[in-house]
């Protein structure tokens, strides 16, 4: 065999043994978020459980991606993203390794799809903006909660189906743990709320995260988009109410909720959901928040108050879910 027959021969073979890349990281990318793409054996093929679980999780880290990206370029003139703290650190510092780390997060579920001949999802090309340091703060801290609720969901579908794929999931969870300790820190609060993380169901993981774009300008995936529920109070703030808030009022649309006895379903931590009444005239809501919710809380409006999973209740939810910052 003529030697360029060889060496095109041996870069297949090397090829099928690696993980297949769709897009590749630049090294800067790599650098900034100390590694890139998992080398090794490639990721064994996906159950279609699998499958429909991992283009949620790129949906999810196609929008963290680019929003972190987005703040990167919109704060970098603003004081409060760039100066450095106490402790030696700048927000930008750190946001210049969180939107990498998400870029390697997002080409690894790629590559673990296209190894398994499945198409890559999307970007959504319109990303909502943030204009403040403060609104950053608050913004992330949600994006970053919902996303870790959304890994806990896949995580736990795919154990049974796809037990292999199981340590990737959670090593993705642990760093969306750490960037959501440092938004919380960054903004005054504790970094560390609960001693638990609030799972979410895949559908509600995909309403909420569509909260950070223009809905329309993003592939649609095979989940229910649900009405949606906005919280009016408290106000969005990356600080967090020096005592849970007792009541939270909201808007919805008055055709979701006609003529029916209605709750607002309360998700925290790995506690069955609790109930309390909501009222809603003209579409403006109100209800008590439970006591003992700490943390981020995720609050669905619905008419039963009998579902104790996050699934049934994501079957019985007539808008929502929205998140809500309690402590
Ligand atoms: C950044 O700025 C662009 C241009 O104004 C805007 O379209 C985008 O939504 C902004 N992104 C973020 C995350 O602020």
């Amino acid at each position: 065999m003529p030697s360029s027959t060889l060496i095109f021969v041996s870069i297949i073979v090397q090829l099928s043994n690696t993980w297949a890349a769709p897009a590749t990281l630049s090294s800067t990318i790599i650098t900034q978020a100390g590694g890139g793409l998992p080398q090794g054996a490639p990721p064994t093929t996906l159950s279609a459980n699998g499958i429909s679980n991992f283009q949620l999780a790129n949906f999810i880290e196609n929008i963290e991606s680019k929003f972190f990206e987005g703040v990167l370029a919109n704060l970098s003139s603003d004081p409060a993203f760039t100066s450095t703290a106490d402790n030696g650190i700048s927000i930008q510092q750190v946001v210049t390794k969180v939107a990498a780390q998400e870029e390697v997060h997002k080409a690894t579920v790629e590559a673990t799809l296209t190894s398994n001949n499945v198409a890559t999802i999307d970007d959504c090309t319109s990303i909502l903006p943030i204009t403040s340091t403060d609104e950053f703060l608050a913004r992330a801290n949600i994006i970053t909660s919902i996303s870790i609720g959304a890994i806990i969901a896949i995580t736990a579908s795919v154990a049974s189906t796809d037990p292999t794929i199981v340590g990737s999931t959670t090593s993705i969870i642990t760093v969306e743990g750490r960037h959501d300790a440092f938004f919380r820190l960054s903004a005054s609060d504790v970094p560390n709320p609960t001693p638990f993380d609030t799972a979410i169901s895949t559908t509600w993981a995909y309403n909420l995260i569509l909260s950070f774009v223009v809905p329309s300008s993003c592939p649609t995936l095979p989940l229910t988009v649900l009405p949606v529920l906005t919280v009016t109070s408290p106000a969005l703030s990356a600080t967090a109410p020096a005592t849970p808030p007792l009541t939270i009022t909201f808007t919805v649309d008055p055709k979701v909720v006609k003529g029916l006895r209605l709750f607002i379903g309360w998700v925290n931590q790995a506690n069955a959901p609790v109930y309390t009444t909501a009222v809603v005239v003209n579409g403006n809501g109100r209800a008590s928040v439970p006591s003992g919710l700490q943390g981020t809380a995720f609050a669905a409006l619905t008419n039963q108050n009998t579902a104790t999973t996050v699934d049934t209740l994501t079957t019985a939810t007539l808008a929502g879910p929205a998140a809500v910052l309690i402590s």
